[in-house]
């Protein structure tokens, strides 16, 4: 975790109530409210977007400096096609400036960045844009910035089990295939990057729209009223604040109980069974 060079007020209070060694080492967002924020500013939702893309820059950096190991933006789901026209020409062309204005720092910060989704769709001069970025930052070690473009998590597993079943096909064992949880695992887009720790939606709705849908089934799910555009580090420290009060069980129990308590509690707990499935066929057979 390196010290933030600058703080607002009240952050430095936050980031010293971090504790450090328990960062969330992947944290997924769901970036919405760039046409709310406008509208309440009674701007154009273009200024929302421009706002929001400048937001993602701070987000990143900041992310980077607390040593999250990997973050996963929603920038564009494959639903977002319904929009106008003119407002999706305006976010490819919002990705381009970002992509080439910020390739020095994401450098400069040792990220590589990535994408995830169906990119190929995307307007050539983005998608060439994309690829570029990919490339000229793959060696980098530091953090994981991971762009979920033209993105669907039900087109995610659908791929992912089409290409299960293709390389079963090519490797002669399609009859013999059975599908586990490990090789869809290994077939998502997100292969080889940590399972969501937090997911972080923004501007309150309480919906994850298709987003890393296998991914997130033990992520902390964290909503903000706060719109995108306004999420800043001191939202982004509340939320990993939020993260680290939560208890993860993983479906398990957060304390073993003690066996002496577990077997006292045996006798009477199966003559209460046995007394309730004996009254379930008293019933029945009435
Ligand atoms: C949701 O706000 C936001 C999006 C659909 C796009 C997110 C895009 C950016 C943050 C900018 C560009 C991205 C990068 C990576 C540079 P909304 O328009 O749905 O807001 P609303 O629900 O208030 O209308």
């Amino acid at each position: 975790m390196k010290a933030f060079e600058t703080f607002a007020p009240g952050e430095r209070e936050l980031a010293a109530a971090l504790d450090p060694g328990r960062m969330p080492a992947h944290i997924a967002i769901i970036m919405d409210g760039n046409g709310r924020w406008a509208k309440r500013r009674g701007l154009p939702r273009f200024a929302g977007h421009r706002a929001g893309a400048n937001r993602v820059r701070s987000i990143v950096e900041d992310c980077s400096n607390l040593g999250v190991k990997a973050l996963t933006l929603y920038a564009f789901s494959a639903e977002n096609w319904k929009r106008p026209r003119l407002e999706i020409d305006l976010l490819w062309r919002l990705l381009r400036i970002y992509l080439r204005s910020d390739l020095a720092d994401l450098q400069r910060n040792n990220i590589r960045l990535t994408s995830i989704g169906r990119v190929e769709a995307l307007p050539p001069l983005a998608y060439r844009e994309l690829r570029a970025t990919e490339k000229a930052t793959e060696r980098n070690t530091g953090m994981r910035l991971n762009l979920a473009i033209n993105y669907s998590a039900r087109n995610e597993i659908a791929d992912a089990v089409n290409a299960i079943i293709d390389e079963a096909r090519i490797a002669g064992r399609l009859a013999r295939l059975t599908i586990d949880e490990a090789a869809i695992g290994r077939h998502l887009y997100t292969s080889g990057l940590p399972e969501p720790d937090l997911l972080v939606r923004t501007s309150g709705e309480m919906r994850v729209s298709n987003f890393l849908l296998w991914q997130i089934a033990y992520a902390e799910l964290y909503v903000t009223e706060t719109y995108w555009p306004d999420f800043d580090r001191s939202e982004l420290l509340k939320a990993i604040l939020e993260f680290q009060r939560r208890e993860r069980r993983f479906g398990g129990l957060s304390e073993a109980p003690a066996v002496e308590a577990v077997n006292e509690d045996l006798p009477e707990d199966e003559a209460n069974l046995e007394a309730e499935e004996n009254e379930e066929i008293a019933v029945s057979s009435q």
